[in-house]
């Protein structure tokens, strides 16, 4: 009956690196029966304007931005605490709008940097469950760090491997951010008390550090959130709720473009969507890709940073610079060779799902675990070395690692084991897999409530 199937109400952290997962794991949700709104800024909604006839109801909350969006050269600080102030308020008034509806909400769903949703839920009387956008390994070092007033001593408990430059920036360099690292530790203030703790991995990736995790809160495996229909065949990517808008004829020219190129020949080069390069390691990384047949991500916002000149000297029959690629088809043809990344964990785990071995290139926050993981844990690529003096990664070094991971002597190795990842991604999410048992206990429970 319509009115007893459940109603999540999903709140993402307002970056694309957060909606992404989250909206598609609404997808999965509906795909199983319940009924789902996800929630955006009203600054995103207005700049995206998503088809209202999708499968998900969108809602729109207040994060005191609303006309102009938030300026990021602005106080992170204030940011987050109107996050809060407004974004409680707002999820408070879609709740009761629903109280008197066929489908009431039943359970909130929100990003676990958004603990104070958790009290809202309460208010109501609703399901509360915290989504984890970030592996089990970043997060039980983070939770590390909580309980250690912000810090971790090296070696780290149970992850003796990890030198300091694995850590999460916030950990590895002292002082920076210091509003987003109390934004990462506030994960844990009150997460015990949550209905559910759902994190955007699969278990078979992370046996161990899930069980580490798991001695410290009951959590679920729901990832890789990618839609599991396309994995079999070339997908068409649904890039309706990308905030990097980019001209659709630019997509299917992308991907025709691809279709034209030997198997494994281009190199694949994307840093996600808030990553910003300095301009010497744009001189570098535009200097070594050069060498390769590329496709090349650059964000409007980034490419004054190119060398003067260099896009009228891309010879486009063997290399494309876009400024925001339909990134899982992308990664689905079988042209691509490797994926450059910044190793943003949604890329992770979308290369990994595609089994595309990997170049990483971390820049802050958890790529540079996510990095050491590529490289060391699960062998599926190489981290590019980073010069001590300058902080930059050289063009030889890039130039280096890029062969390494096409034809090097450990190529083969690296892209049979993107292959085993990608094998036990699909086992994860195919009917009985590990993944897809974990959402239907999540979604019973969410019926039942
Ligand atoms: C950030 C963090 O880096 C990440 O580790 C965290 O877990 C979420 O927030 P972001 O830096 O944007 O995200 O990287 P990533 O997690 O890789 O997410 C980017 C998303 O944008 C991916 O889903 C990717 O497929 C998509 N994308 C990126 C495109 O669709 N096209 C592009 O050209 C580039």
């Amino acid at each position: 009956m319509e009115n007893k199937r459940g109603h999540v109400l999903a709140v993402p952290y307002p970056t694309q690196g957060h909606i992404t997962p989250i909206r598609q794991f609404c997808k999965r949700l509906i795909s199983k029966g319940l009924k789902t709104t996800l929630t955006l800024t009203t600054f995103i909604f207005n700049s995206i304007k998503p088809d209202p006839s999708g499968p998900i109801s969108i809602a729109t909350i207040s994060d005191g931005y609303d006309d102009h969006g938030f300026d990021s050269s602005g106080s992170i600080d204030d940011y987050l605490q109107n996050l809060q102030t407004f974004g409680s308020k707002t999820i408070a008034d879609i709740i009761r709008k629903h109280e008197t509806s066929d489908n009431p909400i039943t359970c909130i769903v929100y990003d676990a940097f958004l603990p104070w949703a958790l009290d809202v839920a309460r208010e109501f009387g609703l399901a509360a469950s915290p989504f984890f956008t970030q592996s089990c390994a970043v997060n039980y070092v983070y939770y590390l760090s909580y309980i250690n007033d912000g810090n971790v001593k090296l070696p780290v408990e149970d992850l003796p491997f990890l030198a300091l430059q694995d850590l999460p920036s916030f950990l590895s360099v002292s002082g920076s951010y210091p509003a987003y690292f109390e934004m990462v530790l506030q994960q844990f203030t009150n997460f015990e008390k949550a209905d559910f703790i759902l994190v955007n991995t699969f278990q078979e990736l992370e046996l161990y550090e899930k069980e580490l995790l798991s001695k410290v809160c009951h959590l679920l495996t729901i990832g890789p959130t990618i839609p599991s229909m396309y994995l079999d065949q070339r997908i068409k990517s649904d890039t309706e709720y990308d905030l990097n808008m980019f001209d659709s004829k630019d997509a299917s020219f992308c991907t025709s473009w691809l279709d034209t190129k030997p198997q494994g020949s281009v190199v694949y080069v994307a840093f996600g969507s808030l990553a910003e390069l300095n301009n010497v390691q744009m001189e570098e990384l535009a200097s070594a890709l050069r060498n390769f047949s590329f496709l090349w991500v650059v964000r409007g916002s980034e490419e004054a940073k190119l060398p003067s000149g260099f896009l009228k000297t891309v010879d486009k029959e063997k290399s494309l610079v876009l400024k925001w690629s339909p990134q899982l088809e992308v990664l689905s043809s079988k042209a691509i060779g490797c994926f450059l990344t910044h190793c943003g964990w949604n890329s992770t785990m979308e290369a990994l799902t595609f089994g595309v071995p990997m170049v990483a290139m971390p820049q802050w926050t958890d790529q540079s675990m996510n990095a050491k993981y590529i490289q060391d844990v699960w062998k599926a690529g190489v981290r590019v070395k980073i010069e001590n003096e300058s902080g930059i990664a050289k063009r030889e070094e890039i130039e280096f690692s890029i062969k390494e991971v096409m034809e090097g002597e450990k190529s083969e190795e690296m892209k049979e084991n993107a292959t085993k990842w990608r094998h036990l991604a699909v086992k994860s999410l195919s009917e009985g897999g590990s993944t897809d048992v974990n959402i239907d206990t999540f979604v019973s429970t969410v019926k039942s409530k």
